[in-house]
């Protein structure tokens, strides 16, 4: 198999994980858990969003969350920001990075960020020229990807045209997202080997939620496209709140797990991304989709009966 040596792997579970929580969880919890991902060997973490504390009352913490985090040198730590006003208040709170957002589909964006693709186009356009003025990178994070629950079909080439006015644009990174777990293997091939065929230098991240199970074979199939940096949510926390049936990103220590037993490195320390889910599964108060948190490493042997 045609496979990198060395995989990225970022970790959203403060933002995508928390966002759709009802139950309120406490700040210290949420500084907690940034701290304790900062000690796994992660280069890019997200850790917030700032936006409407009316639409999303679980992120109303956000700037208290940043400006109290333990920062480790070497780790990018990033919030989503929706708007001029989210970035102007993730850019005071210190973030490092800033994660813009808009759905491909027109639907989508409409239910999520109530504007038409063209205006999102334009708004983000403001906040990346007001990111370059603080020198701060931005990453576009592009949600329905590969499918929109309200629309269905999004054609590839809308999505690759998107990225590539993102590129002129002057962002650092673009996630392609399976906001609702669309995708499939072969879609995800095609759409990362095209962009990566014709953006070779672009720094191109997948995003893929585990809804109908199959983001595991997504991300192989992003491998194979060329793809090297993937984001999971630990635990497999999460889904989308604007999106129906939306339910919890790929689990991050199935990632790594994965990705570590093909012999591909990522840096990350997997033993304590396990140990660290099963604490934030006591946090949320139900049992976590994570596989590999239950199961453990593949090299965690057990005594055989009766020796
Ligand atoms: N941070 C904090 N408050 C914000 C905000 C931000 N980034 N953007 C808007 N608001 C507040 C406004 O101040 C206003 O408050 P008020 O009613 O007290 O005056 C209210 O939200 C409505 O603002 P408005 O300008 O009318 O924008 P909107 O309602 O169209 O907001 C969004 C659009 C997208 C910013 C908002 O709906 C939002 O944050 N949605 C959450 C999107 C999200 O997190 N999705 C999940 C990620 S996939
Ligand atoms: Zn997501």
């Amino acid at each position: 198999m045609l496979l990198p040596e060395e995989v990225n792997v970022i970790d959203v579970v403060c933002r995508d994980g928390f966002q759709m929580e009802k139950e309120f969880i406490p700040t210290e919890e949420k500084i907690n858990i940034v701290n304790q991902l900062s000690q796994l060997g992660f280069k890019r973490l997200q850790v917030t969003a700032f936006v409407s504390p009316k639409a999303v009352p679980q992120m109303k913490d956000a700037a208290e969350v940043v400006r109290n985090i333990e920062r480790k040198p070497g780790i990018e730590y990033s919030a989503l920001t929706p708007n001029m006003k989210g970035a102007s208040a993730a850019i005071e709170a210190g973030v490092d990075a800033l994660d813009v957002f808009m759905s491909v589909s027109e639907s989508h964006n409409k239910a999520n960020i109530r504007m038409s693709v063209a205006d999102s186009v334009n708004a983000i356009g403001e906040v990346i020229s007001l990111a370059e003025k603080h020198d701060k990178p931005v990453v576009i994070n592009l949600a329905t990807c590969f499918g929109c629950p309200f629309e269905g079909d999004v054609p590839k080439d809308n999505v690759i045209k998107l990225a590539e006015d993102f590129l002129k644009m002057g962002v650092e990174g673009i996630v392609f997202a399976d906001t609702t777990g669309m995708a499939n293997p072969r879609q995800v091939y095609e759409l990362t080997s095209e962009f990566l065929a014709r953006n070779p230098k672009a720094n191109t991240i997948l995003h893929f939620h585990n809804t109908r199970n199959v983001a595991l074979a997504n991300i192989l199939a992003g491998l194979q496209g060329g793809v090297i940096n993937y984001e999971g949510a630990l635990g497999g926390l999460g889904g989308c709140p604007f999106a129906p049936g939306a339910s919890g990103n790929v689990p991050t220590e199935d990632v790594v797990g994965m990705l570590e037993e093909t012999g591909i490195s990522t840096g990350i320390n997997l033993e304590g991304l396990i140990g660290l889910a099963q604490y934030l599964e006591k946090v949320i108060g139900r049992t976590l989709p994570g596989q590999v948190m239950k199961a453990g490493r593949v090299c965690d042997l057990h005594p055989m009966p009766g020796a």
